[in-house]
């Protein structure tokens, strides 16, 4: 059982969540994830990043944006409640090194997943460029603290109520033609930003690490759930990635995979919202 200490709505459906798990947040490296189970051994496992970490006090904090009933039955906890069980760090870390100039790209919840691989390129040693994007103000998260450890921060929404009416590939083009190009980038987003995101810095040269969320079901290999191919190889996200090359990973294939359930998460979706008497 591990405490909430605290709750934040950052936007429409996204949520800060911060809580008691003293473990994770010592052994938590950026790139990293967890498995939660909100309510009890029974209930459904799903994946979320830890966006940051208090080790003096033992706490970590989950972003996470309330789409379906798992998340939304998340969303209604309140501090002093607890989650039943959170297994972690799980996943392998980011591949931090000193590459030079790093363009972060984070489209909607996946700001949050970026900001950890952010700090931690930042602290060694690279010049780091952020972009970030949503398809509305309302939605943008994470700007003041982006700010803080980012040589540059590009807002983009698609409504051009904040920042630059553009999607994240624009900015990332003009970096990828600029000179010098950027060493490495880095984008999580929504898997459709993510595969056009490869196709841009493709077309420059410059590689490209994308973390996956796929569907997981036990985060250790077992289940084959979260399956992908990356190269023409099947691969496991959870304990091969969750990042791999953009440039080698079949989105379309992905894509139809995390649309398998689609139906069932439809109706419990639906089943929640009409058992928590919610509006939509
Ligand atoms: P559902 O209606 O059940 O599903 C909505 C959509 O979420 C589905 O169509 C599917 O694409 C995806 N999904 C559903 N079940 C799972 C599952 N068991 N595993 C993975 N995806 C699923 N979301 C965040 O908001 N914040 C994060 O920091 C975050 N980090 C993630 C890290 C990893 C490594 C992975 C794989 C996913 C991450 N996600 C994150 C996505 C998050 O797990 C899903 O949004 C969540 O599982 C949705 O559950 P639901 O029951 O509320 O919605
Ligand atoms: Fe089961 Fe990856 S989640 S093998
Ligand atoms: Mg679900």
């Amino acid at each position: 059982m591990n405490k909430i200490v605290s709750k934040k709505q950052l936007s429409a459906d996204v949520y800060e969540m911060t809580v008691e798990a003293p473990l994770i947040a010592g052994a938590r490296k950026a790139g990293q994830f967890i498995i939660v189970q909100i309510d009890s051994d029974w209930g459904e496992r799903i994946p979320l990043t830890t966006a940051d970490a208090d080790t003096a006090v033992g706490t970590i904090t989950m972003v996470f944006q309330a789409v379906g009933a798992t998340t939304h039955k998340l969303a209604l906890k309140e501090p002093g409640d607890h989650v039943e069980n959170i297994l972690g760090p799980l996943g392998n870390p980011t591949h931090i090194e000193k590459f030079g100039t790093v363009v972060c790209v984070g489209g909607g919840i996946g700001v949050a997943p970026l900001f950890p691989i952010v700090q931690a390129m930042k602290k060694a040693g690279n010049t780091v460029k952020v972009i970030t994007g949503a398809r509305t103000k309302e939605l943008l998260i994470f700007e003041d603290r982006m700010r803080r450890f980012a040589d540059e921060l590009v807002i983009v929404t698609d409504d051009g109520s904040c920042g630059r009416k553009a999607l994240v590939t624009e900015p990332l083009k003009e970096y990828c033609a600029g000179k010098p190009k950027p060493d490495m980038s880095v984008a999580i987003g929504p898997p459709v930003m993510m595969k056009f995101c490869a196709a841009t810095t493709k077309e420059f040269d410059v590689p490209i690490m994308v973390s996956l969320n796929t569907i997981m079901i036990d985060g250790t290999g077992m289940c084959g759930g979260c399956r992908v191919t990356v190269g023409g190889e099947t691969k496991f996200v959870c304990v091969d990635g969750p990042e791999f090359d953009g440039h080698a990973v079949d989105f379309e294939n992905m894509m139809l995979r995390m649309r398998s359930y689609k139906e069932k998460e439809d109706e419990d979706h639906h089943k929640c919202h009409v058992d928590l008497g919610l509006d939509n």
